[in-house]
């Protein structure tokens, strides 16, 4: 069994870190996303992975490298534009040849991996399996509709009126019989192939397909909010390790890293937060689930349930919460007169200001 793991695509609801960066590389407790995606590959046993890459190819071969680094052989597939993922699943059609795979898509992130539901497919082999979890707008997901004895009917992609609250969840295993079914579908009205369209393709022609209703946590991170909350979640799972400096003036309280490398000089850390090597915390307040990342300054300032991508730095600002920081980032106060706020922000910022 192989796996096809999903890299590609613009990433526009997290812009403007996306502008410069890939979705699947945005750290949850200072590890990317998609390297959560494969390890759970890993731990299933799978160790070909066929990867989908586009526009942000370079800085995903950057990070995943030839795959050993996760114990996987990692296969490279650009794809030329984001034309939808039975698209990849057309083009990767060579890589995966007649075995069974899992499609990963590379920014979703479920908890407890994915061993059981693979091991359970490699047992029953129907001719797919797709994963359902219940969701609050399921307007913003393909959607499936189940009969009495939960079997699948029917499936639609981002529906006006979903006929029910089963989002699928970006994990799908398939037979070679998938193949046929995204050859024979039309580009949806946003000009993709879609998924969900060939699965539907597979239900018409009387495939056994079946689903599973995952009731751990799930998130697609496309955007801000489901970001932090994948974080938040992630950090309640953390071990204490202090293995950096923390002054006699300072405190960390519960579940807290201090990676080594890191100082902290007359701050309080409460956890559960981690802090990556190589930053400087001093005369600050880090506050419960947040992340720090590589060579960060936060200086008297307040940070609390936010991510700081690396690099970047907060010095006498106040509190701020619930945010998300790129990389190479300077946040410092305005001068008193004149009041005003002064800024440079990229394409697609967002910024709220309290005063
Ligand atoms: C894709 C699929 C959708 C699925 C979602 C899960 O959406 O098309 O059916 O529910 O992934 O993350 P997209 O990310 O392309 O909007």
């Amino acid at each position: 069994m192989k796996a096809l793991v999903l890299s590609g695509g613009a990433g526009t609801r997290l812009r403007p870190i996306t502008h410069t960066s890939a979705k699947q590389l945005v750290p949850v407790a200072n590890k990317a996303v998609l390297f959560y995606g494969l390890e759970s590959i890993a731990e299933a046993g799978i160790t070909d992975v066929g990867m989908i890459v586009g526009d942000t190819a370079a800085e995903i071969e950057e990070a995943v490298g030839d795959g050993s680094q996760f114990g996987l052989k990692v296969t490279y597939i650009p794809q030329e534009r984001p034309l939808g993922l039975a698209h990849a699943v057309l083009i990767a059609r060579d890589y995966l040849g007649d075995d069974d795979f899992v499609m990963y898509l590379g920014d979703n992130f479920i908890v407890g991996g994915i061993t059981d539901l693979v091991d359970e497919f490699r047992g029953n082999r129907p001719d797919a399996q797709i994963l359902l979890t219940r969701v609050a707008d399921p307007r913003a997901f393909g959607v499936a509709e189940l009969d009495h004895s939960g079997q699948v009917i029917g499936l639609e992609e981002k529906p006006d009126r979903p006929k029910s609250d089963l989002a699928l969840v970006g994990v799908y295993l398939f037979t070679p019989l998938i193949h046929e079914a995204v050859r024979a579908i039309e580009p949806s009205w946003r000009g993709e192939l879609e998924i969900t369209h060939a699965i539907q393709h597979l239900i018409d022609s009387r495939a056994d397909v079946r689903s599973t209703v995952i009731t751990g946590y799930w998130k697609d991170t496309g955007n801000v909010g489901d970001m932090l909350e994948v974080n938040r979640m992630v950090l309640e799972g953390v071990d204490r390790r202090i293995d950096g400096d923390v002054d006699t003036t300072s405190e960390t309280i519960g579940r807290v890293v201090v990676e080594e490398g890191a100082r902290i000089v007359n701050s309080r850390i409460v956890g559960p937060a981690v802090i990556g090597s190589g930053t400087v915390i001093s005369n600050s307040y880090v506050g419960p689930f947040t992340s720090i990342a590589e060579n960060c300054r936060i200086t008297d300032s307040e940070v609390e349930f936010s991510i700081v991508l690396r690099d970047s730095s907060i010095q006498g600002v106040g509190r701020i919460e619930a945010s998300l920081i790129g990389r190479h980032v300077e946040v410092t106060p305005a001068p008193s007169v004149p009041s005003a706020h002064r800024f440079v922000l990229g394409d697609h910022s967002k910024v709220q200001i309290t005063s």
